[in-house]
């Protein structure tokens, strides 16, 4: 969990193929939804493109399939899901129907400003999904993937004024299901500070997750 922008698909990945876990990102699953030019993908760009979360019951039906679907033998992280309380509620029940639990709930933090510098410098690759940024994890080439040598793109989310609208629907509808793990006497909650470097915050994420689940 975390605001936008604090560093949670950067950090997702990095601990994911370190670690081999499966990764959900519900952003990217609704990305690939909209790029697939689906009836479904449209209803959902037009709440991404305004900065709004997707609607429960939308959101819920999607990633309730992706997690069943999903290969959790090796541990699954989630990232960006859950993310209002009846989300939360909804996992609780597929897991628990499942008789499988969450191990740890990381936030990672951010300042707002930090925030901002950090989305609107945002480029992705269009090919293989790998995340960069113009100033702090800049590609070799200018524009171009390291990877897979595709073309790097800007999300059309990723401006100052859909930044705002992001930030409260965090603030209104997300930070409500950090109180909700919380209260929760047997979860873990693990706080981490995203105002720090990538490679210092993956080091603090290992850290902290040592001995709470079963791959780190
Ligand atoms: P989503 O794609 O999940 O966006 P988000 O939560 O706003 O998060 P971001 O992807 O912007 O940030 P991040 O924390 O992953 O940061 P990143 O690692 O990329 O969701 C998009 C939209 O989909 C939502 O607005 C909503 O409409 C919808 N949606 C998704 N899930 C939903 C749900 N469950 N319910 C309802 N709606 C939902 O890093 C950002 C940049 O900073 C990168 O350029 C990176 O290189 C750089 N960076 C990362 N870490 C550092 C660091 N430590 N120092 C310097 N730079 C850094």
């Amino acid at each position: 969990m975390g605001p936008p922008g604090a560093g949670k698909g950067t950090q997702a990945k990095r601990l994911v193929e370190k670690f081999g876990m499966d990764h959900l990102s519900s952003g990217d699953i609704f990305r690939a939804e909209r790029a697939s030019g689906s009836k479904l993908g449209q209803e959902l760009a037009e709440y991404m493109d305004a900065g709004k979360l997707v609607p429960d019951e939308l959101v819920v039906r999607i990633m309730a399939k992706a997690v069943a679907e999903s290969d959790a033998a090796g541990g699954l992280m989630l990232d960006g899901f859950p993310r209002t309380v009846p989300q939360a509620r909804a996992l609780d029940e597929q897991l628990e129907s499942a008789d499988v639990g969450l191990d740890a709930v990381v936030l990672i933090t951010a300042s707002p400003d930090a925030i901002v510098e950090r989305i609107t410098g945002r480029r992705s690759c269009g090919k293989c999904g790998k995340a960069y940024h113009v100033k702090f994890m800049p590609p070799a080439k200018d524009g171009v993937c390291d990877s897979c040598g595709a073309k790097l793109l800007q999300r059309k989310d990723d401006t100052q004024p859909v930044v705002r609208q992001r930030l409260e629907s965090y603030a209104a509808q997300t930070k409500p299901v950090i109180e909700y793990y919380r209260n929760r006497k047997k979860l873990k909650m693990i706080e981490i500070d995203g105002d720090k470097s990538p490679d210092n915050v993956t080091r603090d994420l290992i850290g902290a997750l040592k001995g709470l689940c079963a791959r780190v």
